[in-house]
């Protein structure tokens, strides 16, 4: 079987690969093949991959292209783990927000909608070349604004293209292991946008234990989430809100704290990164261990300047290898061997939110099998989260439209729409400042 990773030079691909590499069973990945547009970055990346892989004597073959069309062709699967405009683009999507004094996290508020208006156009010429090169193949996209990407190549691919996000994983795992539950056998209610929804049970044995835990303040205030918004937030929502609803119920707290910082998350990661890169260009680097060693830098400061502002203090050991690339795995294998599973996905709403309409892309737990993802009937939201979903997903259709058309006056409508940018005027110059910035937006008229 041939995976073909888009943003194959990308520093995550390592974490793909060594779970490739612990895929033993029949029908597993025997060909992998990394596209980048710097060649470069695929330089390094494969001299880690070659050290995670010595000693492995039947350890998927890796090949290495700069050739979009080459590479999709013949792929079973296509990951599409890009980043437009690269870590510079992204501290530059947070220093333009952060100036008008909005939020500008690369999926969140007007962070979200630059990197979107970037990363659209070239989502969907890469639909369109799957399409017609690789017409049989699963697109999985981890490219962020997940939901929003996946959405605009969803309109090229169908449902032959899955969004994944480790996000809600994560935070069901936290749940169920705070109430002694196994996350396995626990099934998790839980619906909304990517980067945008809740959990509001979580059934073992047939019974929801999560009220349980909004009860038990010691226990809600023992795990993350219930460290970034608080005991008597919690209990109030009566759910449990995905770590990036932080943004939105403390949007004044993360903005300051975002000015504050030092660095921004994306400048830290423009720097590291660069700092890697350059290191894997010397013979003499452990290139594994190096690659470790950033790693765990990286997992560590993961959304440390919201931490800061809830006072959480540090991330639990458990929570620092994220894990998205266990869910790719598994949903490839799931489809690749009718491995029945379920699994939180970002895929087209059908009619599972009555607030939508049958296209949206959503993020909810689906049932995986040969015949790709479909989603499962949840509960509606309650009116405080569907008015957030409505109204971020009425955003990304914009965004959407901009791309297409290539009008700068619904670039502006989009942000000025978003819940998290408070004025016209604040839109207006966002956009004339991302504009200005990223040359990836010159199509903007
Ligand atoms: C989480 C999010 C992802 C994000 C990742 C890394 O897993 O769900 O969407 O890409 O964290 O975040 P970072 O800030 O380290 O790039
Ligand atoms: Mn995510």
């Amino acid at each position: 079987m041939k995976l073909t990773i888009l943003g194959g030079g990308g520093f995550r691909v390592p974490l793909v690969y060594g779970a490739l590499l612990g895929d033993r069973a029949e029908g597993r990945v025997t060909r992998v093949v990394l596209h980048d547009v710097d060649a470069g970055r695929l330089t390094a990346v494969a001299r880690v991959l070659a050290e995670q892989a010595k000693d492995l004597p039947d350890a998927p073959e890796v090949s290495f292209t700069t050739d979009l069309d080459d590479a999709l062709r013949g792929a079973d699967f296509i990951f599409s783990a890009i980043r437009v405009g690269g870590l510079a683009g992204r501290a530059d999507d947070e220093r333009v927000a952060l100036a008008e004094g909005v939020l500008g996290q690369e999926t969140v508020g007007a962070g979200g909608i630059a990197y979107g208006l970037r990363t659209v156009p070239v989502a969907v010429d890469i639909a369109q070349r799957v399409a017609r090169l690789a017409p049989d193949a699963w697109v999985i996209n981890f490219t962020n604004p997940a939901g929003l990407v996946t959405e605009a190549m969803s309109r090229h691919l169908g449902d032959r293209v899955i969004g994944i996000c480790d996000s809600p994983v994560g935070l069901g795992r936290r749940i169920a292991t705070v109430l002694g539950a196994n996350p396995r056998e626990a099934w998790i209610d839980y619906v909304g946008l990517n980067h945008l929804g809740w959990v509001r049970g979580l059934r073992v044995a047939g019974r929801d234990e999560l009220p349980r835990l909004l009860a038990d303040p010691e226990l809600l205030g023992s795990f993350e989430e219930g460290k970034l918004f608080g005991v008597e937030w919690l209990q109030s929502l009566g759910a449990v809100p995905n770590e990036y609803l932080h943004y939105y119920y403390f949007n004044r707290e993360a903005v300051r704290a975002y000015q504050q910082a030092e660095k921004t998350r994306g400048a830290f990661l423009r720097d590291q990164q660069e700092q890697f890169y350059a290191e894997m260009k010397r013979p003499d680097t452990a290139a594994l261990s190096a690659w470790d060693r950033t790693r765990a830098e990286r997992e560590a400061t993961y959304m440390a300047e919201n931490r800061d502002a809830a006072g959480a203090g540090e991330r639990d050991a458990d929570d620092l290898s994220g894990g998205y690339e266990k869910v790719a795995l598994a949903l490839m294998r799931a489809i690749a061997r009718d491995e029945r599973t379920t699994l939180i996905l970002n895929v087209r709403n059908r009619g599972t939110l009555g607030v939508l309409d049958t296209e949206a892309v959503i993020e909810v737990p689906c049932l995986v099998d040969a015949n790709g993802a479909h989603p499962v009937a949840v509960d509606p939201l309650p009116d405080h989260a569907s008015g957030l979903v409505c109204a971020v997903k009425a955003v990304e259709r914009e965004v959407l439209s901009a791309a297409e058309s290539g009008s700068r006056t619904t670039a502006v409508k989009a942000f000025a729409l978003h819940p998290l940018v408070d004025s016209v005027n604040v839109a207006r110059r966002l956009v004339e400042g991302y504009t200005s910035v990223h040359p990836g937006l010159a199509y903007l008229k």
